[in-house]
């Protein structure tokens, strides 16, 4: 299947001319800089702090890192206020409200539908199949001219396992439109990232996150892996300042301490094999669905009653009942040795 950039975005989009901001003109560091109508003097409760001039808008210095992390150009790296404004940017970009549509592959994670739904923009579902593996000819035959963009969330969320790589290639050479991969779970799993396949497949998106393994849910940092012509047009239209100067350097002061990730995750992964263990012994847990994530999905009696109970031991875990395919099933996060024998003992006087 041939794949046309130009046929995938909306045609506004060659359009636009980018915002250029006022430090686009000049490159140095030092200088006396009157040109964006900051507060020369400081911040107001921060006068230690370096807060009162704008950010780099293309997060250069964390690119250039990262570029060496994931062995990718820095050209084909976007950064987003959470991988979740990527996901939005992508439905902007390509989607005409009313015409096109999306394509999703439930059960999955909740924001290509609510994205969709804000953005005006049809989906199309197709399920996976019972043991949460891709129906790749259900998805090609469900497909139309009008298909923009092909999510995949592997390890998926909330079923934890990863999908075929089989099945997301067999899409990748098949489907038109622009297939996302959703890595935002990658570090916990066993699977090579898709970022090694972006060279073969100019259809290819990958999406990756600061918050999971690398612990910075709060700062907001998504990253989005693609060549290089669809990474010009993410930085096109996205806000010029999407991350702020304080988390930029939070995420390099991370990356300059990136031998730290394999070891955050195998404590995570260590406490995750705790935990299937522990379920595995318990009667009022019916299956534990293999996972690939740092989190565990499990079906239980009755998860209403289950999760409601737990709340009221202020224990809080994701009932996913009423989600396709995941009758009677609550996701359950991954905690610390003490959260999760909390969580234990709680499941043992239910
Ligand atoms: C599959 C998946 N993708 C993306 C995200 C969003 O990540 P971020 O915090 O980078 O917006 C989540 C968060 O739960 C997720 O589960």
């Amino acid at each position: 299947m041939s794949f046309s950039l130009q046929k995938l975005l909306r045609p506004h989009i060659l359009t636009i001319k980018p915002y250029s901001s006022a430090r686009d003109e000049y490159s140095g560091h030092f200088g006396v800089f009157l040109d964006a109508n900051e507060n020369p003097i400081g911040s107001v409760g921060l006068p230690q702090e370096d807060y009162n001039r704008y950010p780099d808008p293309y997060q250069q210095d964390i690119k250039k890192k990262l570029s060496v992390l994931k062995n990718i150009d820095p050209s084909q790296i976007f950064l987003g206020n959470g991988s979740d404004e990527a996901i939005d940017l992508l439905m902007r970009a390509c989607c005409i409200p009313g015409k096109d549509n999306v394509v999703i592959l439930p059960p999955t994670y909740g924001m290509y539908e609510v994205s969709a739904a804000i953005n005006d923009v049809e989906l199309i579902k197709v399920n996976l199949t019972p043991d949460y593996q891709i129906s790749p000819q259900a998805v090609l035959d469900a497909v139309n001219e009008h298909s923009k963009l092909l999510f995949i969330c592997s390890p998926n969320n909330p079923s934890g396992n990863k999908l075929n790589r089989e099945d997301i290639n067999h899409l990748l050479h098949h489907f038109s439109g622009l297939v996302v991969v959703d890595e935002a779970y990658i570090d916990f799993s066993d699977e090579p990232s898709f970022i090694e396949e972006l060279e073969k497949y100019p259809n290819l998106l990958v999406l990756q996150t600061f918050s999971k393994a690398w612990g910075m849910a709060s700062l907001r940092v998504g990253m989005a892996f693609a060549s290089k012509e669809i990474i010009q047009v993410l930085q096109l239209i996205k806000p010029p300042y999407n991350i702020s100067g304080l988390t930029q350097s939070k995420v390099l002061q991370a990356l300059e301490n990136a031998d730290e990730l394999p070891i955050l995750v195998s404590e995570i992964i260590q406490e995750r094999e705790f935990l299937i263990n522990q379920f595995n012994k318990l009667s009022v847990v019916q299956k534990v669905f293999p996972t690939q994530a740092n989190f565990v999905l499990i079906k239980v009696v009755n998860a209403k009653d289950l999760y409601e109970y737990l709340i009221s031991r202020q224990i809080i875990v994701r009932d996913r009942s009423k989600v396709v395919l995941c009758d009677e099933s609550l996701r359950i996060t991954v905690g610390t040795r003490e959260e999760n024998e909390a969580l234990i003992t709680a499941l043992k006087a239910y």
